[in-house]
């Protein structure tokens, strides 16, 4: 999988995209991450990529100019399958959309920035706009780096065995069950006697129950569309 991701403050994505896992599927080689300074396809002296919207209203709007630069160029040296735009009006990112979007391979994201990118980048550039929920965030960054782990991680050989995504909330449409490690007894708090048991159908029994149970409680939308 290779990602693309251009936006006005790269050094937003040092940190996140660069610990643990998502550090070891770039080492492996299962995975590129590259992130692009927009400002540096900026033709204006004062690297400028963003301007008043026409018709007046606060907040500036990224350029066209800037944009469609570096997308073509990036074009021309493979094909992407997803150009994205990462927008609280986009469509609402969830484990399904990971899920199939995983099973591509080049991607662009575009981060937004102040008051939105010129409407002729969205409609001849942009194949999909994502939202990581609904609220605003001060630009599409986090939610780029939201999105970026949540693919990553689906990549086969980026997680071992024993971290599986397949086991992961959200997979089967269940909540993960709870989970205990030592000490048996923590200040009187006991780890349930059935984990300490060493039977394993009746530990996959209990924790296929817990799973259910969480997600009545805290998803019941997703239990009824069961
Ligand atoms: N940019 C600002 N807010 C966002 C959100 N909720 N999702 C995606 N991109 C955003």
């Amino acid at each position: 999988m290779r990602i693309d991701i251009i936006t006005v403050l790269p050094e937003i994505f040092n940190g996140p995209l660069n610990q643990s896992i998502l550090k070891r599927a770039q080492e492996k080689g299962l995975v590129t991450l590259q992130v692009h300074n927009l400002r540096d396809y900026s033709t204006s002296k004062h690297r400028q990529v963003d301007d008043y919207a026409f018709g007046g209203g606060a907040g500036m709007v990224l350029m066209s100019e800037p944009i469609f630069a570096i997308i073509e160029k990036l074009k021309t040296e493979r094909t992407y399958d997803e150009i994205i735009y990462m927008s609280p009006d986009g469509e609402l990112f969830d484990q399904k959309m990971a899920n199939s979007l995983s099973l591509k391979q080049n991607f662009i994201i575009l981060c937004g920035h102040y008051k939105g990118v010129d409407e002729r980048v969205r409609k001849h550039l942009i194949t999909k706009e994502i939202s990581i929920g609904d609220y605003v965030l001060s630009g599409g960054e986090l939610a780029a780096a939201v999105v970026s782990d949540a693919l990553i991680r689906l990549v086969p050989g980026v997680l071992s065995d024993e971290t599986s995504a397949l086991t992961d909330s959200f997979q089967d449409d269940l909540i993960a069950p709870p989970v205990y490690t030592r000490p048996e007894d923590f200040k009187g708090m006991k780890v349930p006697e059935i984990l300490l048991s060493g039977h394993e159908k009746k530990i996959n029994e209990w924790r296929y129950e817990q799973s259910v149970e969480r997600t009545k409680q805290r998803r019941p939308k997703l239990w009824k569309e069961n």
